[in-house]
């Protein structure tokens, strides 16, 4: 087994909470709580991937996302505390007063490229791009592919599930629930399921892509990390559960009963859900597990997405 190496950016471990709503008591994981400005889930992949850049030389590292992209925030601010710049590649528009996470990779320094929809398809190809042009004047662009998803980042949820089997019994828990964007937070549970030998379901709510697609890349980010780090266990497909159908609204929007839910949580709670992946995800939890009496064998993860929140403020407070 190879174990690579990290670097100490995440305020870990995070709480672990019993939360009650609506009568009901529920196991909340609270990965919002990673840091302040560098904070969510992503924090736990970076690092990895930053340890990796630094060990490569990288004099700037590369990422893409949408426009309120968490990943890209706390890559931009990730990367300043090891003394490195960052270049987005973003889906959306310039705005003159930018909002949100768009707003921090502004104070924060980034370099930012905005496309449209249909070039951001193409953006792994306009990235690879970029680093060879910048390889000719000898400078070398670490790339980290959207969500910061590859078979060396997901061991931040390796490491999450030793984290959680401190926290709690594990075996007494029938699933983990988190919202899902490029797979890697639940690869890597997945992942750190195996290692120790758990039969707990992972159960993604995916905002982005087709169910199939979705289930295709998480098993294969799963089974990479195996191979590429030899580890000694094995991936079980029927532990993994894509939810599908809560983004109907699209990625970048969120429907009025999702946000109404948000708000009645936040104001029993004092905790609070982001637009486009953890008000999603929250909503098939409260539906299949919360409502149903199992929040205490079923646990949420709270992966963050604050600032997310400043972008959807009409949402959040219709006229
Ligand atoms: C707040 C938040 N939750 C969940 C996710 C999904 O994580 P992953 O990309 O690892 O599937 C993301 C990013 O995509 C995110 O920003």
């Amino acid at each position: 087994m190879i174990t690579p190496k990290k670097i100490s950016l995440a305020q870990i471990p995070t709480p672990l909470e019993e939360v009650k709503f609506e009568g009901k008591s529920f196991l909340l994981k609270r990965d919002d709580l990673t840091g302040c400005e560098l904070s969510g889930n992503k924090v736990r992949k970076l690092e990895y991937l930053l340890a990796d850049a630094k060990n490569k030389k990288a004099d700037i590292v590369f990422t893409s996302g949408g426009d309120q992209s968490n990943h890209a925030r706390a890559t931009v601010i990730a990367a300043r505390k090891v003394g490195l710049k960052t270049k987005l590649f973003l889906w959306g528009k310039e705005t003159k007063n930018p909002n949100g996470n768009l707003f921090l990779d502004k104070v924060f320094g980034a370099d930012i490229q905005y496309f449209s929809k249909a070039e951001y398809e193409n953006v792994n190809d306009i990235m690879f791009e970029q680093r060879l042009a910048l390889l000719k004047k000898k400078k070398n662009a670490y790339v980290f592919p959207g969500g910061g998803s590859t078979t060396l980042g997901i061991w931040g949820y390796i490491n999450f599930i030793n984290e959680l089997k401190i926290q709690t019994n594990l075996k007494n828990i029938d699933s983990i629930v988190a919202a899902c964007g490029s797979g890697g937070t639940a690869a890597g549970m997945l992942v750190g399921a195996a290692l120790n030998n758990l039969n707990v379901k992972i159960v993604a709510v995916h905002v982005l892509m087709t169910k199939e697609e979705m289930e295709k890349h998480i098993l294969q980010l799963a089974e990479g990390c195996v191979l590429d780090y030899k580890l000694n266990c094995k991936i079980n497909p029927e532990n993994l559960v894509v939810l599908d159908g809560y983004s109907k609204e699209g990625y970048k929007k969120i429907s009025q009963s999702k946000v109404n839910l948000i708000k009645k949580f936040a104001q029993d709670t004092g905790i609070l859900f982001d637009p486009a992946y953890t008000g999603k995800a929250f909503t098939a939890y409260y539906e299949k597990y919360l409502k149903t009496g199992n929040g205490r064998k079923n646990i949420f993860v709270h992966t963050g997405g604050l600032f997310a929140v400043f972008d959807r403020t009409k949402e959040y407070i219709p006229n």
